[in-house]
């Protein structure tokens, strides 16, 4: 007797469609067709059954606040940081993890079940980390949430803010997050990032920083993570957010920085949305995308996962967490067209996001591992892109968490509509 059993399920790697058997919150079994009975039995019908989706780069602290104290009427990455810095002055805990725990439950809802959430640690009283850090836990048994400690206005913006970085390492976060391009100078950028290598080592944390996200062809500070991460071998716990100036780096320098990557083994993350949304600014015309080489990237091995980046916040007033829709995106804005390419973006917002949060064996569907996994509308990872289809059933920890009705069209009777036989 099974906890739950999901019949004639499609998975991304097989052709014939496997049973799926749930107990004690571990899949125990995944064949043709399983023997027994369950307590929750679902026949999924052919459709994709996935890991779940991974969100890998979000700001929970800033969601659902576009519009205050007022609206971003540039569209530019530094506007939203002054409004932004207006709103934080307001924080409380409980704002920040109400908006918080509304986001992830929108994304859960839709399949994300494993959040990486950047938490500003340049407010003296270090209330979004706080927040964030309690709902980390309220939360655990359904989505798991990583928290990056990111002095949104510079390690060595202000006198205070490197200790707020170590005191936010003391209270519990779990990566360490910079913005070398936004320090107040080139040196402070490169020393910042020395700065947040040394802290990751001492504390044991991981390594996510906000890397040359602006479209100056100047702003090389990627390499500097590069060469760090080479030098200290933490190239998997390292992680390299955004770097939308690499779009602009002439291409002899960027062919020789991308085998230094490929040495450094880090991890990337493009936010498609966000950058396509924000990059540009300056330009008339042509006017730059300013995403990231994703497809070079991807190409040459590197791994890059995807982030939806914002919610409804100073720097992007749209968002709905959905993953597929930043894949979609990606697909269109990076020219990851090819077939293969299209199931690689797909990759990006579930295998991939997975390594770059260091999930490890916890995350997967196989015999043995956490029940985690989510039915979508759709056959095939290609299908699921090119539809967006919502996930009908979520399953977290072995059991059951939420469950969406597809939207279902019916012609009028009356209608004569011409039927392809
Ligand atoms: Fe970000």
């Amino acid at each position: 007797m099974y906890d739950v059993l999901l019949r004639r399920c499609a998975l991304k790697d097989t052709s014939a469609l496997l049973d799926i058997a749930l107990s004690q919150g571990q899949i125990v079994c995944i064949e043709p067709a399983i023997e027994g009975s369950a307590t929750q039995e679902f026949d999924v019908q052919g459709k994709l059954v996935t890991a779940p989706f991974v969100e890998s780069h979000i700001h929970l602290d800033s969601a659902f606040t576009a519009g205050q104290p007022r609206w971003n009427q540039s569209g530019v990455l530094f506007e939203g940081i002054q409004i932004w810095g207006e709103y934080k002055q307001t924080l409380s805990l409980k704002d920040v993890k109400d908006r918080a725990r509304e986001v992830l439950k929108q994304q859960a809802a839709q399949g994300v079940l494993f959040v990486r959430s950047h938490a500003d640690v340049s407010e003296p009283k270090l209330i979004a980390l706080q927040a964030l850090l309690e709902l980390r836990e309220e939360v655990k048994d359904w989505i798991t949430l990583q928290v990056v400690a990111f002095p949104q206005d510079g390690l060595y913006g202000a006198p205070q803010n490197e200790a707020l970085m170590e005191e936010s390492l003391k209270l519990g976060a779990d990566v360490v997050g910079g913005i070398p391009h936004y320090e107040l100078t080139r040196e402070d950028g490169v020393r910042s990032v020395h700065r947040i290598f040394e802290l990751a080592q001492q504390y044991d944390r991981l390594i996510d920083i906000h890397c040359d996200e602006i479209d100056d062809e100047q702003s090389r500070f990627l390499e500097v993570v590069s060469a760090c991460a080479i030098r200290t071998g933490m190239g998997s716990r390292v992680t390299a957010s955004h770097t939308t100036a690499f779009h602009s780096y002439n291409n002899a320098y960027a062919f020789k920085l991308m085998g230094f990557l490929q040495k450094s083994g880090i991890n990337f993350i493009a936010n498609p949305l966000i950058n396509i949304t924000l990059q540009g600014r300056t330009d008339t015309y042509p006017k730059r995308r300013g995403v990231t080489r994703v497809k070079e990237l991807n190409a040459a091995g590197l791994n890059v996962s995807l982030g939806h980046d914002c919610v409804m916040d100073p720097w992007y007033s749209l968002g709905t967490g959905n993953m597929i829709n930043c894949a979609h995106m990606a697909v269109h804005v990076c020219q990851m067209t090819g077939r293969s390419e299209i199931d690689a973006c797909f990759d990006m917002v579930t295998t991939n996001g997975a390594r770059t949060l260091n999930l490890g064996d916890s995350y997967g569907i196989a015999v043995g591992k956490p029940a985690n996994l989510v039915v979508l509308d759709a056959t095939e990872p290609f299908d699921a892109i090119r539809r967006q289809p919502v996930a009908t059933h979520v399953f977290s920890r072995g059991r059951l968490l939420v469950q969406t009705e597809p939207a279902k069209t019916q012609w009028a009777a009356q209608t004569s509509v011409p039927v392809r036989t």
